[in-house]
């Protein structure tokens, strides 16, 4: 594999065009963002965690029947993935009240969730990611009703298959945002699943695992992003 132009950088990623039209190599940058990229940052060594727990879920979900774009690790930083036609959506499956459902639900944070709650949002941004339902999803025609229910199948086995993982490391997961995209007629799942983009909560203490702890200045940013690799992977 032969490493080609930047096709596009985003907050946490740099996205590469290979030799195979086909396929594309992810670069995990250590830059952290919150608040739709009102408030910057670093988190030392989070594009090589990241990648290391990124790549760890990803074979989990195939061994369990979940497909994604991921091909294999090419470096500490880097994995090679399959080049999708990505759809515009972020959805987030939600098992726990925490984050901006605090204020929608009027709900205290931690309280469960009876069932899992999946949201879309428009990855916009310029529109700052509004929420969208699957009536705008239709009418934007960013997705068929049939892809929906695809993505929601996948996105709720995702959530099962996680929460078991995560579960016997003493671990919650509270919520997450995954990405799709078409990959030759199949909808594959794409970009990362990290503490940047999944809420972890010790199981026992509560204490916050993820992103959070950098959103909300928390401190121990990156204790916690290894902590996360060390559970799953030791
Ligand atoms: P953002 O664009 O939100 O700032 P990132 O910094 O994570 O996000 O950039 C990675 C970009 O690559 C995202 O826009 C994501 O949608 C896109 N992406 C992820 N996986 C794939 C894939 N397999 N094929 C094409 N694009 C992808
Ligand atoms: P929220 O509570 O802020 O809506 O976030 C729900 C989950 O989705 C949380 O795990 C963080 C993740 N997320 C992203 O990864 N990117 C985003 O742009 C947003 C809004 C949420």
């Amino acid at each position: 594999m032969i490493k080609g132009n930047q096709l596009y950088e985003g907050k946490a990623k740099i996205v590469y065009e290979t030799d195979n039209p086909n396929e594309l190599l992810v670069y995990f940058k250590d830059d952290a963002t919150a608040g739709n990229g009102a408030k910057h940052g670093t988190i030392q060594g989070k594009g090589v965690i990241n990648n290391k727990i990124s790549t760890f879920f990803f074979k989990q979900l195939k061994d369990h029947g979940v497909k994604s774009h991921f091909i294999e690790t090419v470096s500490p930083c880097e994995m090679l993935v399959k080049k999708l036609d990505m759809i515009k959506l972020e959805i987030i499956v939600r098992n726990v009240v925490a984050g901006s459902l605090v204020k929608r639900l009027g709900l205290p944070e931690g309280t469960p969730l009876a069932v899992p709650v999946i949201e879309y949002d428009y990855k916009s941004d310029e529109l700052g990611d509004p929420m969208l339902n699957r009536w705008h999803i239709m009418a934007l025609n960013l997705a068929t009703i049939d892809e929906m229910n695809q993505i929601e199948h996948m996105s709720l086995a995702a959530n099962a298959i996680m929460r078991e993982i995560l579960k016997a490391k003493n671990v919650d997961l509270v919520d997450f945002k995954l990405e799709f995209g078409r990959f030759d007629g199949e909808i594959l799942l794409a970009d990362e699943i990290s503490p940047d983009n999944c809420r972890f909560w010790d199981t026992e203490t509560h204490e916050k695992l993820d992103k959070d702890r950098f959103r909300q200045d928390l401190g121990g940013v990156e204790e916690a992003y290894q902590e996360i690799l060390n559970r799953l992977t030791l």
